[in-house]
């Protein structure tokens, strides 16, 4: 085969050497514009395990890139006058100038034409010249050729938020270095690595807004620099800034990076009457934010996936179609990673009320792909102290962690971490008394953050899970039944600290179908009294929430297990809503809502309220999300009044904010509220997380406790992005920016998860509601996976728990062993 490569980069030069051990009879021609020793930038980071497929690739040049990689374990922060540093993270940094040279050394070894000093003006013409059956696109991230053939590949590019600008300097930093400046206008980070003995990259960078205030937009290079250098001198020791982009002309060093998706990657074109592929590899086909630093990984991993393709696949066509498909979703993932990484550097001002070691933490998790144990992984000592640090700060917890487990169940991982003190599980037998005062105390094992106490008013939890509000469609008139009690009560044995109650309506027209709870009436107090009194009593230490909720254009529909949203067949009665917008084609059109009819409403969640405090629940939730009555006036999508009501977001929130306002006037001021909302309504028009932080702000202002993240459902129109801890970015935004607590809530399935989110601040509480339905006692089972003791289980279940944390030590030292 007759191969072009057209850009002399990491992907075009890595797949040209492939190609041709792959078949030395392959012709190969690599054309490139810069001479062989020119460079835009400086070094590149590779991660071990991107060194490990190299390896497996082409074992000389990886021995070769192996061998001139500059390697560290450690991140170091610098942040608001602190410094923390943590190991095991295994970076490797070399100069992009070093890595092509010894890539371009290898072509020539193996026979493969390399073309400087070339600018590929046409690459069909090109193509004709060398006679080439194969096309790479590898001509970097401002690719002509994808331009050319924008039609096929159909490219979306998004310029980000940030500036930034890659710089050299001779101070040579032992660990990969973040440093945050802050000045009169906004936050500077630099992120700086050694890739030589002698050399640093040294990145800077700040929102566009923050350059453009301080005139770095009309600045020249070396005033652009030398602000750098001033702003950031304590880490420099003198050392200048080192700029070798000097072609470009001004403060366009600076730039905004373009995140490149490609929806198709191969185009065919006819050339001199023969069918060509002109196929995209490397950042012209997609990029990845270098705060993650796998631009390059990306495009040596392209290079290795076509290569395979090509020798697993008999044709070309089947091949490039394979490797597309593979390779599309690998770079999806990376730049999902990304995007959160992205986001998290454009918004430094978000974290930077975090004191340095939970602002390192964030910064360590913030692409939501390094999880705690992750972590603990990579520093166990560091991540024990972490927990102890934020262990200090929950409050302190006199309830019983009631009897041990056995002697000599240490968790093997425990064992061999590199730990400060004794471990309490299979150390000595720990006192009677509160994980978190032991935790607390020198050289004892914190609990992990998701078993950490929360105060929320008088309320104690004992710790961060909440069994997440779930319609189970079992009452009858709105009376909750023995099942209830049931179901309820097994959840609240079974570890969580706060167990709601399905969403439950004020008057029998706010139900959602006629099996929906209900709490207008004496009768429904009392049965609820009865189950809050179970919980209670239970010695399971649980707390129980109410949420309660109208149905508005989403009631007198069927049960989840029938239609779910669709009309009843019969009995179906009139709905109410913001607006008279239905919520699908066969569901009634609601009536949009006189002020009669708010202040019946309202009067009704008032009394409803009022039931709840009576029946001793301890914590009370408004549902303001998922289309439903409260919903459908907040979302411009369904509210479509020309009144007071309807309009600005102020004004949308009006109505939700009086009822807010008139339950919290009778509930019990020293227990907590929470509203829940759709913190995102996925779909053009709608809502977006810029709104649900001013709507966070105003039930903030209303004096609530805690939002509780939800998003979606409010049409069925709706896109939602799901993945693992989807909405958990929405309540991490609205709790850093608006300082009010917030419960994270959807695809949350582990205690990893929950640790990193509670450990990064991006939540107060997690909120749990499917893995809830499959295990009541999720919570002891995930404590149980941890071995942790921090938890509490039922008297009676105690020999239970003894023999699930031998098994699961056993599992866990067979694993070890394996
Ligand atoms: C600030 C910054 C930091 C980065 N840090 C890292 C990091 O730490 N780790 C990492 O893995 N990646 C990093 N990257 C990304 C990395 O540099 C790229 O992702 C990687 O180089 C992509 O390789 P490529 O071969 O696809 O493209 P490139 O390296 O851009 O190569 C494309 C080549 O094509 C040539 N070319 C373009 N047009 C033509 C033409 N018309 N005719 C002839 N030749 C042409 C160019 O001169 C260039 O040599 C970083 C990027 C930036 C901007
Ligand atoms: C069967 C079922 C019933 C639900 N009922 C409610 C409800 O009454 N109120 C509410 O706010 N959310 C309700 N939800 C949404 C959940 O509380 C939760 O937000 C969602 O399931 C995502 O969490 P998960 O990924 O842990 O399941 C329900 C979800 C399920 C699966």
């Amino acid at each position: 085969m007759r191969i072009l490569c057209l850009g002399g980069g990491p992907a075009g030069l890595y797949f040209a050497v492939l190609m041709k051990l792959q078949n030395p009879a392959n012709v190969i021609t690599v054309v490139e514009r810069n001479r062989p020793f020119d460079t835009f930038g400086w070094g590149v980071v590779l991660s071990d395990q991107t060194l490990g497929n190299l390896k497996l690739a082409d074992a000389v040049s990886a021995q070769l890139i192996g061998d001139a990689f500059n390697h560290w374990d450690d991140v170091e922060l610098f942040f608001k006058g602190r410094s923390v540093r943590s190991g095991g993270h295994g970076f490797c940094g070399i100069g992009r100038k070093k890595l092509l040279n010894i890539l371009q050394e290898r072509c020539m070894k193996l026979g493969v034409e390399l073309v400087f000093e070339t600018d590929v003006q046409d690459d069909q013409t090109m193509a004709a010249q060398y006679q080439a059956d194969l096309v790479i696109a590898c001509d970097g991230l401002n690719s002509r050729i994808r331009n050319r053939y924008a039609e096929t590949y159909k490219p979306d590019v998004e310029l980000r938020d940030c500036r930034f600008v890659w710089l050299g300097t001779k101070k040579t930093f032992d660990a990969f270095t973040f440093a945050f400046e802050q000045t009169e206008h906004g936050w500077f980070a630099a992120h700086a690595y050694k890739f030589d003995e002698t050399t640093s990259t040294f990145i800077v960078e700040t929102p566009e807004a923050v350059w453009k205030a301080h005139g770095l937009d009309e600045m020249s290079q070396e005033d652009g620099i030398a602000f750098c250098e001033r702003l950031f001198a304590k880490y420099l020791d003198g050392n200048p800034l080192m700029n070798n982009a000097t072609h470009v002309r001004g403060s366009a060093i600076w730039i905004r990076f373009p995140r490149v998706v490609c929806e198709r990657w191969v185009h065919n074109a006819a050339i001199e009457g023969k069918q060509v592929p002109i196929v995209l590899m490397g950042d012209a086909a997609h990029t990845a934010h270098f705060s993650i630093g796998s631009g390059t990984k990306l495009a040596l991993e392209d290079a290795i996936e076509l290569t395979r393709c090509f020798a697993s696949h008999a044709g070309t066509e089947e091949a490039l179609q394979a490797y597309e498909a593979v390779r599309s979703v690998e770079v999806l993932k990376i730049q999902n990673a990304a995007r959160n990484s992205t986001e998290w550097f454009e918004n430094v001002d978000r974290y930077s009320a975090l004191e340095a070691e939970q602002f390192f933490y964030s910064m360590m998790t913030r692409s939501q792909r390094i999880s705690h144990e992750n972590l603990r992984v990579r520093d166990a000592v560091w991540l024990q102290a972490y927990e102890h640090w934020l262990a200090g700060k929950a409050p302190t917890l006199f309830t019983s962690c009631n009897a041990l487990p056995p002697e000599g169940t240490a968790a093997p991982a425990a064992r061999q971490s590199r730990s400060r003190g004794p471990d309490l599980i299979g150390g000595d037998a720990p006192s009677e008394g509160s994980a978190v005062r032991e935790a607390t105390s020198v050289g004892a094992t914190a609990p992990p953050p998701m078993l950490l106490p929360l105060q929320a008013r008088s309320v104690t939890l004992k710790n961060r899970i909440v069994v997440s509000p779930m319609a189970t469609y079992s009452a009858v008139d709105g009376l909750v039944q023995d099942f209830h009690l049931v179901h309820l009560g097994a959840r609240a044995l079974g570890g969580a600290a706060l167990v709601f109650v399905e969403m439950t309506a004020p008057c029998a027209e706010g139900r959602i179908t006629p099996s929906c709870t209900g709490l207008w009436n004496e009768t429904q107090m009392l049965a609820f009294k009865r189950i809050a009194s179970f919980v209670h009593a239970s010695g399971a230490g649980a707390k129980i929430g109410l949420q309660l909720g109208h149905s508005g254009a989403k009631g007198s529909t069927q049960v989840g297990w029938e239609s779910p949203d669709e009309p009843l067949p019969a009995g179906n009665w009139p709905l109410l809503a913001a607006s008279e917008v239905a919520y699908g084609p066969n569901n009634q059109t609601p009536q949009a809502m006189t002020r009669q009819d708010m202040d019946r409403v309202k009067a009704e969640f008032v009394a409803s309220t009022v039931y709840a405090a009576e029946a001793g629940f301890d914590w009370l939730e408004l549902h303001c999300a998922h289309g439903y009555l409260l919903s459908s006036f907040i979302t411009p999508l369904t509210n479509l009044r020309s009144d007071d009501y309807g309009g600005s977001l102020e004004n949308r929130c009006r109505f939700p904010l009086e009822v807010f306002t008139a339950m919290r006037a009778v509930w019990p001021a020293d227990l907590p509220m929470s509203v829940r909302i759709s913190a995102h309504d996925w779909v053009d028009g709608g809502n977006t997380a810029d709104d649900a932080v001013a709507i966070a702000r105003l039930f903030k202002a209303a004096d609530c406790d805690f939002i509780d993240v939800s998003s979606g459902q409010t049409t069925r129109a709706a896109k939602p992005v799901y993945g693992r801890m989807y909405q958990t970015p929405f309540a991490d935004r609205i709790r850093n920016e608006v300082g009010i607590r917030t419960i994270a809530v959807g695809a949350i399935s582990e205690s990893d998860q929950v640790n990193s989110i509670i450990a990064a601040g991006r939540a107060d509480l997690c909120a749990i509601a499917r893995p809830h339905l499959a295990d009541p006692a999720w919570t002891l089972h995930e404590a149980a996976k941890m071995q942790s003791k921090a938890v509490v289980w039922p008297q009676p279940y105690l020999s239970g728990r003894d023999q699930l944390y031998r098994e699961i030590f056993k599992q866990k030292e067979v694993l070890a062993q394996s």
